[in-house]
Formats: structure tokens, C-alpha cells, sequence
């Protein structure tokens, strides 16, 4: 993928960040196909986007989905992190004319022009302390009834995560062994 960069994960070198993501990949597929038809006219929220390797996982799973990438866009998770550098990631890979991104921090509303089918995140709540519970609830909020939230994160209080999750969703599928220990879990939730 000429031009293409997501960026390096904190404590880890490219070349691991690019093994991790491989993994990654892999796995978010696995969980997303059961979910809907690959034809599917999907409304995507990546929330914590980064560089864009949600938008790219679900672009080319969902090639009739449009994706919006929401984060603040402030370096410090990756030091390559720039909307700019996003938006030619998308250009690269040629999926520029459906994908978009949002400047918006996720423990606020996100205010988005519609509401989504299908919210995706990776490694984005694990440093927010308490305020990821305002931000879970932004994004359920962003979502249609019945929408999926596919989540892969660091659950370092998997207790209290799950006990947020239980009231405002039902979790559907789950895969644990992962190249990132044994606190990073990909969940997949599904509204009320
Ligand atoms: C480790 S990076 C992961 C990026 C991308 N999801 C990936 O897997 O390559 C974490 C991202 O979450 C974003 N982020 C952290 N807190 C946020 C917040 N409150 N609102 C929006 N984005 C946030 C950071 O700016 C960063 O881009």
C-alpha cells in the first residue's frame, strides 16, 4: 500500500504496529462478516480513528458503505497522527469519495448528519479513565436501534465495561487470544 500510513502504536516499533494490525485485521473480518451481507449500503462510525485503519478494514469488507472517522486529531496516542496524513491515507487507497472525517472529541455528543448502522474502534478507550463511559454512550446514542459496536480495546476494568455495556446493548459475539495480551478482547455489542 504505497503512501499508506497508520501510524505506530505507543511501545511498539512499525514493524510491530503493522503485525498487530495484520492480526487485527484479520480478526475484526472474522467478526463482521456474520454481522451483514458485504453488499450492504452501510453508514460506518470509526470512533478514534486515527490514521484510518478501521475505515480501510471495513471499506474493503462493506465496498458499498460510506465510513466517517471521528477523533480529535491531537498528537500523543501516535506521533504521526494528523487529519491531513488520514485523508491521504484515503486517497491512497482510493476510498476518498466515501469515507469522511469528524475533528470531534467522543466524550462530547458526536453530532453526526445521520445516524449509523455499524460503529467499529480499536485501542481508543483504555486512556480515558472514567469519561469512556460518556463516550460509550455517544457513540450508542450515534447508532440506529438494533446497530452493532465492534470493539477492540485494553479491558483493563472489564467489570465496570461490561456492566455499562449490559444497559444499553447485548453482547453478541467475542474473540479474547490476541498478539496484545490477555486484556485486549474484540466485542461485539448490539443495541436495544
Ligand atoms: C492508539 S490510537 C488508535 C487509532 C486507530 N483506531 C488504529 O487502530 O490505528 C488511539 C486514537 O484514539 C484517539 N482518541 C483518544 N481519545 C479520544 C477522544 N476523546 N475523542 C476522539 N478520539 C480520541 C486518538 O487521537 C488516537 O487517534
Amino acid at each position: 500500500m504505497r503512501g499508506v500510513d497508520f501510524g505506530t502504536y505507543h511501545h511498539t516499533t512499525p514493524a510491530e504496529s503493522r503485525q498487530i494490525r495484520e492480526w487485527a485485521e484479520r480478526a475484526f473480518c472474522r467478526l463482521l462478516r456474520p454481522l451483514y451481507p458485504s453488499r450492504a449500503p452501510l453508514k460506518i462510525l470509526d470512533a478514534g480513528c486515527g490514521l484510518g485503519f478501521l475505515i480501510y478494514v471495513t471499506a474493503k469488507r462493506f465496498p458499498e458503505a460510506s465510513i466517517t472517522g471521528v477523533d480529535v486529531f491531537r498528537r500523543g496516542s501516535m506521533r504521526e497522527l494528523s487529519i491531513r496524513q488520514a485523508v491521504k491515507n484515503m486517497k491512497s487507497l482510493g476510498i476518498d469519495t466515501r469515507t469522511s472525517f469528524l475533528k470531534r472529541d467522543l466524550t462530547k455528543p458526536i453530532k453526526a448528519d445521520a445516524q449509523f448502522d455499524l460503529a467499529v474502534s480499536n485501542l481508543v478507550f483504555h486512556n480515558l479513565g472514567k469519561k469512556r463511559f460518556k463516550a460509550y454512550g455517544n457513540i450508542f446514542d450515534a447508532l440506529k436501534p438494533k446497530g452493532h459496536f465492534v470493539i477492540g480495546n485494553l479491558f483493563q476494568q472489564d467489570k465496570a465495561d461490561m456492566n455499562y455495556f449490559r444497559k444499553r446493548s447485548t453482547l453478541i459475539d467475542e474473540l479474547r487470544e490476541s498478539e496484545l495480551g490477555s486484556n485486549y478482547k474484540i466485542r461485539v455489542f448490539r443495541k436495544r
